[in-house]
């Protein structure tokens, strides 16, 4: 039986396919097929994926002809940084990599934002296949075409949209993925649910923990649903020049000032920051009078109910609210003065107002802060 699952990305003009499914990796050649011209074939990695998949990547490339030629880079979020851009890109220019050819990012979201980053700008655009091997890669960063580095101003100032010519996300290879990982880009895909989709949210609580647990179903069946949700979204606003793309930062405002706070540290990971950041807007929401206790209790308790921390009185903060909200002030999103926060009237019914009174979040904070 073939499980793959093939849902495009319908940018006009430029649609890709997002190919979801189980031992993708291994037929990794084919999969790419015909975007693949030559003999040799840049491959962009980490060093813990590299040492967990580059084998397989080598033997599928090999089965079509091809030969793999590695840019290992250090893991972490300190690589998406100019050094490793030009690193990257003087590596490409060297295996002779031309617009017509194609890049593959094998890794997680730093990877893909890098590689995706360096081939927007090689020789005014070259191409790159997307090969996620994060939850948080393959549900979120590998589609859309968002493509940054980070510099000392702050995260992903630096980047251009350039959408992959076609992203492969093998499910197996989140089997090796650290648990705190897993559960940070599970935050992302029940993030979809929360956005307009209320009966996902419900299948994230009937299946989250068979997922988060490696259950291979749930893995093909979250990952191509959050894909088809972030396509449907990207399509609508490529350049997120409406409200719709916005949508997709649901959760993040909060979340946002939570890293900041925190340092950017892996004391708290970027999804962690989400899934704390959701169930404020909610509960902002219902502050608000917009969004019932019950709804916004029920986001919380499936964070809890999945082991993911939901309380942001659990992050060990020496902060007032008022605090946060002076992170949020910086916030790259905020428009002439004002700062749109995504609230919820009901699960799966995200909206963007425009009228929010920052005193009042920083009053909602510090209760959230003593709770
Ligand atoms: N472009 C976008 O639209 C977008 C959206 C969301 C996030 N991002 C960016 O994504 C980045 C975060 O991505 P991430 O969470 O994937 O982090 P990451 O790329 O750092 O990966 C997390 C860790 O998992 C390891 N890893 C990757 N795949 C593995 C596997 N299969 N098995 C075991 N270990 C594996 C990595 O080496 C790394 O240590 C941030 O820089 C963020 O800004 C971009
Ligand atoms: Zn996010």
């Amino acid at each position: 039986m073939n499980e793959t699952r093939v849902i495009e990305v319908a940018i006009a003009g430029r649609p890709y396919d997002v190919r979801v499914g189980p031992g993708l990796l291994n037929h990794l050649g084919k999969e790419c097929g015909a975007l693949l011209r030559k003999d040799r074939v840049p491959v962009v990695t980490d060093a813990n994926v590299a040492a967990l998949y580059r084998g397989a990547a080598d033997a599928a490339l090999a089965a079509v002809g091809k030969t793999a030629r590695w840019l290992v880079l250090p893991a972490g979020e300190s690589t998406k940084d100019w050094a490793h851009l030009a690193s990257t890109c003087d590596f490409l220019l060297a295996e002779g990599v031309d617009r017509n050819d194609h890049v593959i990012a094998l890794g997680g979201g730093v990877i893909g934002d890098l590689a995706g980053f360096a081939a927007a700008i090689l020789k005014r655009g070259c191409g790159f296949i997307q090969v996620p091997t994060t939850l948080l890669a393959q549900v979120d960063s590998s589609v859309g075409g968002k493509t940054a580095i980070n510099v000392p101003m702050g995260k992903n100032l630096v980047g251009a949209f350039h959408q992959p010519s076609l992203v492969v996300a093998d499910t197996d290879v989140l089997g090796t993925l650290p648990r705190r990982e897993l559960c940070a880009g599970y935050a992302e895909v029940v993030k979809y649910g929360l956005i307009d989709d209320a009966p996902f949210f419900t299948w994230c609580e009937e299946h989250g923990a068979a997922l988060l647990a490696g259950d291979p179903a749930a893995r093909i069946e979250a990952v191509s649903r959050s894909v088809a949700a972030k396509a449907r979204i990207v399509a609508a606003d490529e350049f997120e020049r409406t409200s719709t793309r916005a949508l997709l930062n649901l959760g993040h405002t909060f979340g946002h000032a939570l890293e900041a706070e925190t340092g950017y540290s892996a004391s708290l990971l970027h999804g962690e920051a989400v899934a704390i950041g959701m169930v404020l807007a909610a509960r902002y929401s219902q502050h608000r009078g917009e969004m019932s206790e019950e709804q916004a209790e029920r986001i919380a308790d499936h964070f809890k109910a999945c082991g993911i921390r939901a309380e942001l009185a659990e992050l060990p903060l020496a902060c007032t609210g008022a605090g946060l909200v002076e992170h949020m002030m910086h916030d790259k999103k905020m428009d002439g003065g004002t700062l749109p926060f995504l609230l919820m009237k009901g699960i799966g019914e995200t909206y963007l107002a425009r009228d929010v009174d920052m005193d009042d979040v920083a009053a909602f904070l510090d209760s959230e802060l003593a709770r």
